[in-house]
């Protein structure tokens, strides 16, 4: 990837001269089964310039109570769009269409703000790194396609979700008017995110791209990282996930209190407030051993992660290191 980086063609992204850049846009919006893909420094910026192209201040957003857009990006939605959030609960990270065809509201012209946009989550952070299976997003898909409503794809970590279910990206992105996913996570660049949808959308995707302060020049040094990952960094979440499989049942039978039914992907969380432990507290002993997990929205509730830094060794070091700073004892 460095030596990519090295030496990418570059140009003016601006002016959308940039070939590495417009390389990576061409390919991101093949994958996700879209028309087109516009290259962002961030999934923050994906997801609100995402938001944004699909509603009109005073609207409404529904999305489930903690995503990554309600409870991590500092109130963008409000900020950028000027949207009103609508939180719904979720098991899993997912909810059905029944949940949005109760909740949907119409404007009666002067006093309700119209329900305008869905939004989900895939894989979704904050239940562990689960994915919604296909039926499922079809099935809201087609529930909002009906009350006339946006759907937007939170896929920060679609590829993650793509290779545990072994359904093409684009069979899971393609119906939803905006995608976003992430250069920066699993993928292992420095940088990046993209934004997909219609030709349309997108060309006020890019509009906003740049009043965001997101429009950037020589650009392909980090286009060409997005463009070496799509290339070798996608397959190989497999390793990721299977390590994160083989971490939580170490863990599990070492009687750290996870649940192993959640490890789908990359994430493997650690419910250390069963154990009488504060997150914090638990964190600073975690990390005098020399291991780096992270909180959750869930108080008690801590998360670790396998990426392509994090090899068998690290796993073996980590199944070894966190019963101990934990306190826990061996199952018998
Ligand atoms: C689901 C999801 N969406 C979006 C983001 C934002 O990513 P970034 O840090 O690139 O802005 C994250 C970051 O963790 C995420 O988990």
């Amino acid at each position: 990837m460095r030596q990519a980086i090295a030496t990418a063609e570059v140009g003016d992204e601006q002016r959308r001269e940039d070939p590495t850049v417009n390389e990576l846009e061409r390919r991101a919006a093949e994958l996700l089964g879209q028309e087109e893909a516009v290259f962002v420094p961030t999934a923050t910026m994906a997801n609100e310039i995402a938001l944004r192209t699909l509603s009109e201040p005073g609207d409404e957003l529904i999305a489930e109570e903690n995503a990554h857009i309600l409870l991590a990006e500092l109130g963008g939605p409000a900020v950028h769009a000027g949207l009103m959030t609508r939180p719904v609960h979720g098991e899993a990270g997912r909810f059905g269409p029944d949940v949005v065809q109760r909740m949907v509201r119409r404007t009666d012209g002067t006093h309700i703000p119209p329900t305008r946009i869905v939004a989900i989550e895939n894989t979704h952070n904050a239940s562990g790194g689960r994915v919604w299976p296909l039926e499922e997003i079809q099935a809201l898909v087609a529930a909002c396609r009906e009350l006339e409503l946006s759907v937007h794809l939170d896929g920060a970590r679609l590829l993650n979700a793509s290779v545990a279910s072994g359904v093409p990206a684009a069979e899971i992105a393609g119906d939803f008017d905006t995608v976003t996913i992430c250069l920066s996570k699993g993928l292992g660049c420095p940088l990046g995110a993209l934004v997909a949808g219609s030709a349309e959308l997108m060309a006020k995707a890019r509009r906003l791209k740049h009043q965001f302060g997101g429009a950037m020049r020589q650009a392909g040094i980090v286009a060409a990282a997005g463009v070496y990952a799509l290339d070798h960094n996608v397959e190989r979440l497999a390793d990721d996930h299977a390590r994160a499989r083989r971490l939580a049942e170490g863990l599990h039978a070492a009687g750290v209190p996870v649940n192993l039914e959640q490890v789908e992907t990359n994430f493997v969380q650690v419910d250390v407030g069963t154990l009488g432990l504060d997150g914090a507290d638990a964190l600073a002993r975690l990390a005098e051993q020399g291991v780096g997990l992270s909180s959750t929205p869930h108080p008690g509730v801590l998360r670790a992660l396998t990426h392509l830094d994090v090899d068998d060794e690290d796993v073996d070091g980590a199944i070894e290191r966190i019963p101990k700073a934990l306190g826990v004892l061996a199952r018998a």
